[in-house]
């Protein structure tokens, strides 16, 4: 994995120099000599450049390599546009062999973002930028990017303690997408299991896993009708952070969906672009995520996390379209198509999550593809029974540059998922499938408990690279669910 290096610089020459810029503006040229301020102009009106975010052009005839790194129109500037500026400078500067970059703070522009705010999205993004996934490329070298800040703004306390945060937040992100980027012949539910447990040692979170047998004592038919399918036994995973502070509110839960691999079930999607249903668990992958950033950031609200993980697979002892299953809430659902899989092992692991007597429930899943058409891969879809904890997550959004996009959860919409012969069935009646999925959801959570639910199918991972992403998992909500974690005021 490469790694960065941040290095506070006031004298000496810089390595190369970072130019934050428009289509025709850049915000400051910082110290570069005259000579060069001319080159970076001549160069800006030869129209080469778009200025847009994510593109980056190294400046042509500069006596030290300038880059320059799009931040879009400035009416248009979102938090989640300047994060992937950032990602854009990591891979420019890392594919150009850089060692080194430098950057001053363009101290006469005028950002809506405080400089702190700014600085923590930059280094996440360069983090973002800098990450490939390189387990099986073992013969791609693993370099060191050092970037340089120079000047007083960067120099402040505030702004050291956020760079440093965002680098926590960025090098704990790429650790795991190592994990979530993992091919489903090589992560079961099993190996998630120990390697989520594994995990939990090392950062003192609390992990408890039932197994199969466990789970078939707590009644949870919902998730074991997916597990059954597949000749790998399926588990659910729970964490626990417990800050150091007397008087603890209730937790935070969060729960997200882990299948490990999605072929559909008996319902065998198409083969065409089947591989990518290694990404199903990537819900799961992003909980576990956000509470080893709650723990490392040393939140001050405790957090629980439950993971189901299962692979659905279309074994002989797979389960029908027309079986019916008891969840553990006790409600009887009709499976009328197996590849509407996520919404049942969610189903128990929200049951599990309401025991908790939470302050709160959070589920994150890559449950529709409906999403994708709703929303394409900009947005995260969010819908909920309360409007202030939707609020909530939704500033979260706007401030991590991951950004969410309500959808309506009236209940008139339950009636598409009214059984035949049981309460519910698993699928609605083919329109509005986003809010289907949730609309089953809700039903396993007490209308008493604030809870939300966000469809991560269309964000949750990359298939081609993008303004400097790879492609694979995104780890999408993510900074989004820490920073939620993280200032949620605690209850007395
Ligand atoms: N994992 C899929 C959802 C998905 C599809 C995620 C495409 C990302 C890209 C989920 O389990 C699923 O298959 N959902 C079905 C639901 C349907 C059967 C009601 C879907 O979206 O087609
Ligand atoms: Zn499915
Ligand atoms: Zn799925």
């Amino acid at each position: 994995m490469n790694k960065l290096q941040f290095r506070w610089v006031n004298t000496g020459q810089s390595p190369a120099c970072i130019l934050v810029s428009t289509k025709t503006d850049v915000l400051d040229a910082g110290d570069l000599s005259a000579a060069d301020k001319k080159k970076v102009s001549t160069y800006l009106k030869s129209a080469a450049f778009t200025g847009a975010f994510g593109a980056t052009a190294w400046v042509p005839g500069t006596s030290i390599p300038v880059l320059l790194a799009g931040i879009g129109k400035p009416n248009e500037f979102h938090a989640a546009r300047w994060l992937r500026t950032w990602s854009a400078v990591a891979r420019a500067a890392l594919q150009q062999m850089m060692a080194g970059i430098s950057f001053t703070w363009p101290e006469k522009s005028r950002f809506p973002l405080d400089t702190a705010a700014l600085m923590k999205l930059a280094v996440e993004g360069l983090h973002e930028g800098s990450y490939d996934f390189n387990a099986f490329h073992p013969k791609k070298s693993t370099r060191t990017l050092t970037i340089e800040l120079r000047g007083e703004v960067l120099a402040g306390k505030s702004i050291r303690r956020t760079v440093a945060d965002g680098q926590l937040i960025g090098r704990t992100l790429n650790e795991i997408r190592d994990l979530a980027n993992l091919p489903p012949n090589l992560l079961g539910p099993q190996e998630l299991a120990a390697k989520v447990k594994q995990l939990a040692k090392q950062d003192g979170l609390d992990c408890r896993i039932w197994n199969e047998a466990a789970l078939k004592k707590e009644k949870a038919g919902a998730l074991l009708a997916v597990a059954q399918g597949s000749g790998r036994p399926g588990c659910l995973i729970r964490l626990a952070y417990t800050p150091g502070r007397k008087k603890l509110p209730p937790p935070l839960v969060v729960v997200g969906k882990a299948v490990t691999f999605d072929s559909g079930g008996i319902c065998l999607k198409p083969g065409k672009g089947m591989e990518w249903m290694a990404y199903d668990k990537c819900g799961g992958m992003t909980a576990l995520a956000a509470i080893l950033l709650a723990a490392r950031l040393k939140v001050p609200n405790p957090v629980v996390a439950y993971i189901p993980a299962v692979e659905n697979m279309p074994d002989g002892r797979a389960a029908r379209p027309g079986d019916i299953v008891t969840a553990r809430n006790g409600t009887h659902i009709e499976l009328l198509n197996t590849d509407a899989e996520g919404r049942l092992i969610l189903a128990d692991a929200l049951s599990f999550a309401a025991d908790e007597k939470p302050r709160a429930i959070v589920d994150i899943a890559t449950l529709t593809g409906a999403v994708i058409i709703a929303l394409g891969h900009e947005a995260t879809a969010v819908m909920g029974n309360n409007d202030k904890l939707l609020l909530e997550l939704m500033l979260s959004g706007e401030s991590t540059g991951e950004r969410l996009w309500q959808l309506p959860l009236w209940s008139e919409y339950d009636a598409a998922l009214k059984g035949r012969f049981a309460d519910v069935k698993n699928i609605g009646d083919g329109t509005a499938g986003t809010i289907s999925g949730a609309a089953f959801l809700k039903q396993f959570v007490p209308e008493d408990i604030p809870w939300a639910h966000l469809d991560v199918a269309g964000t949750a991972w990359l298939e081609a690279a993008q303004n400097g992403r790879a492609p694979g998992a995104t780890l999408s909500c993510a900074r989004l669910l820490c920073d939620w974690l993280a200032t949620t005021p605690g209850m007395e």
